[in-house]
């Protein structure tokens, strides 16, 4: 299906940064794909907005422009004719994998001129946990990818189960559904995930910051609701003993009956919801934590990454796996999470007209906008730097 274009120039220009941000936020590591996807075959992939070819070579993965500087044909079509190498499909220019410099044109003879005179774009490339995680950046040496993964990731062994689809819809419209305060009341009502957690009706929030994260605090919650003159609206099952007084607070997470682990007990979350830039929600449990990455691709289409991971090592793994594959993975990362896509694919703001519980939306958004602000001020600083050294 076509993508939905947003209408120009309405109303997100309290935000002009992330107005601007169609196609992502650059200067950032984003997971691509799963380690086990990439070979020795090129493949192609598209982040925010940039056709990318992926190859193995050595055990180690590379990432370059998608285009060959040729006439244009993708190199993702050609094949490694010599290790270490790409070559493409058309006329045989081979590209050195590490530096993207032009080492070869089968078609030219060993001699040909223009060997070494061109340089194919190439893309920092690192594996963790499985993932291929590329960074989009502008050509600056990019951060170390640990600054970015979530600080608990560093604390301990875990088991990681997940899953990567291409979706449509506008990854700042995903980001912000990921946040939002009222849909997992109302959206999510008849997710079969709800049989097993509960959600209130409504609630009051409050946002608070920790580093580059900002939480949702569940500071009231309502489970049956009077609307004068309409009747009684609720939101609970019948089948739950009571409603908890206080839900999901990861302080205050006793509450839902199960001991907390203490990886996770030793962590620092004010909330039970999180997101950071560039598009990573966190939502925490006492035995689990579930993320959410928004990978922009294209205009209008993004790439959901839904993580679940569970501090266990060794043979203690092996009830993760029948738990995620058995059922985690159909009812929250597949039924549960294709309520979100379909909604996301229907977004069409702005224009828009915002309540209060979009307290959560607003404040997304204002961290894009400082964050984003004070990366753009310290690369311009770096660039200045730079010129200063030569
Ligand atoms: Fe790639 Fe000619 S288009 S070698």
């Amino acid at each position: 299906s076509q993508p939905k274009r947003r209408r120009p120039g309405q109303d997100w220009k309290a935000w002009p940064q992330y107005d601007a941000a169609e196609l992502g936020l650059r200067g950032y590591w984003y997971p691509v794909t799963w380690s086990s996807k990439v070979t020795g075959t090129p493949q192609r992939q598209t982040l925010c907005g940039e056709k990318l070819v992926l190859i193995r070579d050595g055990g180690e993965v590379y990432a370059l422009a998608d285009r060959c500087p040729h006439r244009g044909v993708p190199l993702s079509l050609g094949r490694q004719e010599f290790p270490g190498t790409l070559t493409c499909a058309y006329h045989g220019w081979t590209f050195d994998l590490e530096s993207g410099k032009l080492c070869a044109v089968l078609t030219d003879g060993p001699k040909s001129p223009i060997c070494g005179k061109v340089v194919q774009k190439t893309h920092p490339v690192e594996e963790r946990h499985g993932i291929v995680w590329v960074y989009l950046g502008d050509g600056e040496e990019p951060h170390p990818l640990d600054e970015q993964l979530p600080e608990e990731w560093r604390d301990g062994s875990f088991v990681l189960g997940g899953s990567m689809q291409d979706r449509r819809g506008d990854w700042r419209y995903a980001c912000e559904n990921g946040f939002d305060e009222g849909h997992a009341k109302y959206l999510h009502r008849t997710s079969l995930w709800r049989l097993f957690r509960t959600m209130p009706t409504w609630n009051i929030t409050s946002i608070e910051r920790q580093g580059r994260w900002i939480h949702r605090v569940q500071k009231e919650v309502h489970f049956r609701d009077e609307h004068s003159g309409l009747g009684v609206w609720t939101n609970y099952r019948w089948w739950k003993k009571k409603p908890p007084e206080r839900v999901f607070n990861i302080g205050n997470v006793g509450d839902l009956g199960k001991p907390v682990h203490p990886v996770i007990g030793r962590q620092e979350f004010p909330g039970y919801t999180s997101i950071s830039v560039p598009g990573v929600l966190r939502v925490v449990y006492p035995d689990f934590i579930h993320y959410e990455w928004w990978v922009p691709t294209e205009p209008g289409h993004h790439r959901y990454v839904g993580i679940m991971i569970q501090y266990r090592e060794g043979l203690s793994t092996l009830p993760f796996y029948l738990k995620y594959f058995g059922g985690i993975r159909w009812f929250f990362h597949g039924q549960f999470s294709q309520q979100d896509e379909w909604m996301v694919g229907e977004t069409d703001a702005p224009p828009e007209r915002l309540y209060r519980p979009d307290a959560s939306l607003t404040a997304w958004r204002k961290l894009v906008e400082e964050t984003t602000t004070t990366h753009e001020a310290a690369r311009a600083a770096k660039a200045r730097r730079q010129d200063y050294d030569v």
